[in-house]
């Protein structure tokens, strides 16, 4: 039995110990730096991480929640991706002044324009407070007790911190399940304005049909500058801040990139499931990508209809379409490499060995059985849930009138506002039939409301429940809804819509997840635990949480598919091979067309044309978007921002053979500043490195 075990083990753990695989804590970074080192990196751990000194973290922020970004000069000016500064683009955007179709620069710094609600964080320090988060918790006592002493201390942790510094908010997240427990202190600063964009001919070159793929052409970028109060700390938006004197920012190396090279990527991923179990993989592979993919491809036919007839409507949702479009993407990515990586099958072998291995052991012996138990009972939930989320909740209007009757008077102004500002009632009405159609079809009678059958047996078809609900609803129409009494307000029937399928949800369904859920949780603390004895050779990094990490590997090509062999960076030539006016991804700016027939490409050319993109093996996440990729000496030489399609699953599984993260070349950025958008005194404000 020893014998088959060690055998056993060890073909699981070379099978896991992969190259290049990753998402590294940086205050912890001094345990991989001779590995890194000897896969070429010159820095030292301190270099990325210190709280003595300015280190390459310092040059690092949280970029709006949701994406990352670094400061590139020593006044304050960021690069992040295109598409995290979407929301931002668009909201400065009219159809006057179209700053995504035409892109915006500013020329002057009192051209930059101001985003009320953007906030960008800087990582003051983290901390491992486990043991006084966990101080008074005892073996065996209720996890209801547990948590309320984890929760007591944790608050004491982070309201002490946050008075350490002007701006700081801090925040303790449990790591390997709760195994441990972090705390992460920022700086947050709130005056952070648009410097530029370049068109989304640019900088969403190649839209939804290249996403997620590669070769890729996407000058995937966007310049912030953040603004502090004279004494450099963070403010609100005033006329009176100046530029931010960052402790740190990136030189940028323009040496050029080589297949082999060192890269690093610092940054912000969000969501990763590495240690889940084989039933939960088949779940995500196997029943919930399947249908939301198919829910979404419906709400993105109806929007793109809409979308081509009236540039207007297709202002209106070119930034909701593309969040709708990014995931259902991605999930077709991710089945696809699940299945191909067999993941269900390999996790159950894995399950197997671990059970053998804790046979006897009172900690370990029930882990998995009690698991696989909860998640047999969940299944269902979670089916339900995702019809609900992703169906119910897919009508915009209902969702809406749902929030608006809710809020109070000053909060209802701003609501209606920036709804009405991006929606198309035609759009929302298919959209509504299609959802009621698919619910209808695939959610198990006990899992609707009562609600929805009296409507279905009231109207006959979703067609024409929805043009009842559309034609005496006040909430589409901006003049309707402010002619509308309270009662009005209160008995539409997207109200009663969006109450009666949310209170159900919150009845019947709610609240079995969650309690399966915490149950869950706990028994992953175990598992968690189990695993890291049980496969004592493996480096254990914890899941993304949104928090600050380091991914390390090199630039490598990869072979999608037999026969073919990709390369590892993509040029200009790609661009204009792919170039075609009639098609809306395709289409170039004409000054792009010019400099190419010119080749007029001054200090970017590069062989004769122009580096645009490339790919290399760092494990990074959704979050990643806008990260800085460094070379071995530290420079910038690409910002992060997307995956290959063959490599979506490595949010649950990492294939080396064919994950790769995308980074747009900075020296596309710097072609792009100069000479499309002759924004060189931005260039000026930069250190480049030759
Ligand atoms: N796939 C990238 C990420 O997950 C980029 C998404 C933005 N682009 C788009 N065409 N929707 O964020
Ligand atoms: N495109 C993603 C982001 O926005 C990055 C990724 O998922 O690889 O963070």
């Amino acid at each position: 039995m020893r014998k088959y075990l060690s055998l056993f083990l060890a073909a699981v753990v070379s099978t896991q110990l992969f190259a290049d695989e990753g998402m590294w804590l940086p205050s912890r970074i001094y345990e991989r730096i001779a590995d890194m080192q000897d896969k070429g990196f010159r820095l030292t751990a301190e270099d990325l991480y210190s709280v003595n000194q300015a280190s390459l973290k310092d040059g690092i922020v949280h970029f709006g929640g949701g994406c990352t970004g670094e400061l590139i000069s020593p006044d304050g000016l960021l690069i992040t991706n295109h598409h995290c500064g979407y929301g931002q683009i668009q909201a400065h955007s009219s159809v006057e002044h179209d700053y995504l179709t035409n892109g915006f620069w500013a020329m002057t710094r009192d051209q930059e324009l101001p985003n009320p609600g953007l906030t960008v964080s800087f990582l003051v320090r983290m901390d491992d407070v486990t043991s006084q988060v966990l101080k008074g918790c005892k073996q065996g006592m209720s996890e209801s007790d547990r948590s309320e002493i984890i929760k007591k201390n944790t608050d004491a942790i982070v309201e002490k911190a946050e008075t350490e510094g002007i701006g700081y908010k801090a925040k303790v997240s449990p790591l390997y399940y709760g195994n441990q427990y972090f705390l992460f202190l920022y700086q947050v600063f709130s005056d952070v304005r648009l410097v530029g964009a370049p068109p989304s001919s640019i900088g969403k070159f190649g839209g939804d049909t290249d996403n997620w793929m590669w070769p890729r052409h996407t000058g995937d970028f966007s310049l912030f500058r953040i603004y502090a109060d004279k004494d450099n700390n963070p403010a609100p938006y005033s006329e009176d801040n100046v530029p931010y004197k960052p402790k740190k920012f990136f030189s940028i190396s323009v040496k050029g990139i080589e297949e082999g090279d060192f890269t690093l990527v610092y940054g912000f991923p969000g969501r990763t499931q590495e240690y889940i179990l084989s039933d939960a993989v088949d779940y995500i592979a196997n029943v919930s990508n399947p249908h939301k993919i198919a829910l979404r491809t419906m709400r993105l036919d109806n929007q793109k209809a809409e979308m081509e007839k009236s540039p207007e409507v297709r202002i209106k949702y070119a930034s909701k379409n593309a969040s709708v479009a990014n995931s259902w993407k991605k999930w077709q990515g991710e089945m696809k490499g699940i299945l191909k990586m067999n993941t269900v099958a390999e996790k159950q072998k894995y399950e197997k060995a671990f059970t053998e291995w804790a046979k006897g052991n009172a900690e370990y012996e029930t882990v998995i059985p009690e698991m696989k138990k909860i998640y047999g009972v969940l299944a269902e939930y979670n089916f339900a849930e995702d019809y609900h989320k992703e169906a119910v909740m897919a009508v915009e209007a209902a969702s809406f009138a749902g929030r608006y009757v809710k809020s109070d008077a000053g909060a209802r102004e701003s609501l209606a506002k920036s709804f009405f500002k991006n929606y198309h009632m035609p759009i929302d009405k298919n959209i509504f039939v299609d959802m009621m159609t698919a619910y209808s079809n695939n959610v198990p009678e006990k899992f609707r409301p009562e609600y929805f059958n009296v409507q279905m047996e009231k109207y006959g078809t979703p067609e024409k429940w929805a043009d009842a609900i559309f034609s005496s609803t006040v909430y589409t129409d901006k003049d309707r809804l402010s002619a509308a009494t309270e009662e009005q307000l209160a008995e539409d029937p997207f109200v009663e819509y969006y109450n009666s399928f949310n209170d159900f949800y919150n009845r019947e369904i709610k609240p079995v997840i969650a309690e399966n859920s915490a149950r869950l949780s706990l028994l992953y603390r175990t598992y968690m635990k189990g695993q890291m004895e049980f496969d004592r050779e493996k480096a254990f990094y914890p899941d993304a949480n949104s928090t600050l990490r380091i991914a390390y590997g090199h630039v490598k090509g990869y072979k999608p598919a037999d026969a073919v062999y990709y390369k590892p960076s993509s040029t200009l030539e790609g661009i204009m091979q792919k170039d075609n006016p009639d098609i809306y991804d395709y289409n170039i700016p004409q000054v792009l067309r010019d400099v190419y027939a010119k080749k007029d490409y001054g200090r970017w050319e590069v062989n004769g044309t122009v580096p645009v993109c490339f790919i290399a093996t760092n494990h990074t996440s959704g979050g990643n978007s806008g990260s800085p990729v460094i070379d071995a000496e530290g420079n910038l030489i690409g910002v992060n921002f997307d995956r290959v399609w063959e490599g979506t699953m490595s949010d649950i599984v990492f294939d080396p053979d064919v994950c790769r993260n995308i980074a747009l070349d900075i020296r596309y950025a710097l072609f792009v500043i100069d000479k499309v958008a002759g924004a060189s005194h931005l260039i000026d404000e930069m250190v480049i490195v030759e």
